[in-house]
């Protein structure tokens, strides 16, 4: 049987590495971009600069929300449709990276619905009319190097997870510059996030040497990075833009595990960012995974890198999940989801719906370990309440 690990063509990497740009070979670049921090922080018009110089013609969609909506995807593409780039530039968190890459889709696919390319490796060819260049300006989400792309259907409330490998930008420019204006709590969320996709992806059923070797590499350098880069650190800061980077590489080869099943439906329902959702999920996770024999070694294995004590594998797995929660401390995650601010009755009343979306989602099937609903609501509760999983 053969696998696959799938990167960029290429990846420029750096301070001051944006201005590849300008190296670009086309006719018309479309750049999609969030709410407004780009062009504040200056960095939309160095892009537009950059891509003059390269004499492409462009054009920017601004606008795209947290969580992109399928209304944004389709509009999206809509004008991608009538200006017809051979470039779709995505640049930002998560978001508008992954709005970026389902327009595409709708763009070189004007006939495709949205449902038709819910199911994993359902996207059609793509690169028939435009290449992808992914520029991330958080240090988590990883998107200029994933094959996912995650969007939110508001009339459902349900977060879709796309997954294909025609995602993989063609080119990826992590330029930690573009991170310097990120505040606090954002560099904690998707701090958490990243070290949430690398330890998952440790354990995850697509795991293979080729995702353990960045994934190792990413959370040594999140425990290493992550507190002083939330304190101002830019040296910390540029690493962090790496190590979220590796962890990309990582997981988007391996998958993750159930913590993103349940962070991908609490986002929709109880409004908790992602990473912070993976910060509070990631210990009592680990802990149920560890039920699994092979998994327990691995997150020993991890515990040791880290060089973390305990004289047995149970004891390095305890000593890996108190680092962790350590580090959330340090960075100001809430430690449950009651102390996050969800009210109990809302907790009670969405708890089975949460859970039987969460068992849906296509990460759960890459988790080490089997789950069931009853199962999946105790370890809800563990969350909300704050006490260690010991099923
Ligand atoms: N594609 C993937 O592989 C993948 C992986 C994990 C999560 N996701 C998805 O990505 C989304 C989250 O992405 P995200 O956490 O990167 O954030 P985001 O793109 O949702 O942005 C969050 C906020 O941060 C602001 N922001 C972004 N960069 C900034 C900067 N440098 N300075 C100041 N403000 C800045 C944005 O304007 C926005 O208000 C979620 O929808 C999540 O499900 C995707
Ligand atoms: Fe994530």
């Amino acid at each position: 049987m053969s696998s696959r690990f799938t990167t960029p063509r290429d990846l420029y990497f750096g301070p001051g590495s944006i201005s590849y740009l300008k190296e670009l070979k086309g006719h018309k670049a479309i750049v999609v971009v969030g709410g407004g921090s780009l062009k504040k922080s200056g960095y939309l018009d160095k892009i537009l600069g950059y891509l003059a110089e390269a004499k492409l013609e462009t054009k920017v969609i601004d606008g795209i929300e947290p969580d992109p909506s399928v209304e944004s995807v389709l509009n999206g593409a809509k004008i991608m449709r009538e200006f017809g780039p051979d470039w779709i530039i995505g640049v930002g968190g998560g978001s508008p990276i992954d709005a970026a890459k389902a327009m595409w889709v709708f763009y070189e696919y004007p006939d495709t619905k949205f449902e038709d390319i819910l199911n994993p490796f359902t996207i059609p060819p793509l690169r028939t009319k435009a290449r992808l260049v992914g520029i991330g300006t958080t240090s988590g989400t990883a998107s200029e190097v994933t094959a996912c792309s995650v969007i939110t259907d508001y009339k459902t409330g349900i977060k879709y997870p796309l997954a294909d490998f025609q995602f993989n930008p063609d080119i990826a420019i992590v330029d930690p510059e573009l991170t310097y204006s990120l505040p606090g709590n954002m560099i904690a969320f998707t701090g958490v996030d990243a070290l949430t996709h690398a330890i998952e992806a440790y354990v995850a059923k697509g795991r293979s040497p080729f995702s353990d070797a960045p994934g190792l590499m990413a959370i040594e350098m999140i425990f290493g990075n992550l507190e002083r880069s939330y304190k101002g650190d830019l040296e910390a800061r540029n690493n962090m833009h790496y190590a979220q980077c590796l962890a990309g590489l990582s997981f988007t080869n391996a998958l993750v595990g159930i913590a993103h099943s349940m962070a991908h439906k609490v986002g929709a329902i109880w409004k908790v960012p992602h990473g912070c959702a993976n910060a509070i999920f990631l210990p009592n996770v680990i802990l149920y995974n560890s039920k699994d024999p092979v998994s327990l070694t691995r997150f020993a294995n991890i515990a040791r890198h880290l060089r973390l004590t305990g004289f047995t594998d149970q004891a390095l797995c305890d000593s890996l999940v108190q680092a962790i929660r350590d580090l959330n401390r340090k960075v100001n995650i809430p430690y449950t989801l009651k102390d996050f601010g969800v009210q109990e009755p809302d907790f009670r009343a969405n708890l089975s719906l949460v859970t039987e979306r969460a068992l849906a989602d296509i990460c759960t099937f890459f988790n080490p370990r089997e789950i069931d609903q009853e199962k999946m609501e105790r370890l809800f509760w563990c969350m909300y309440l704050g006490t260690d999983c010991f099923f």
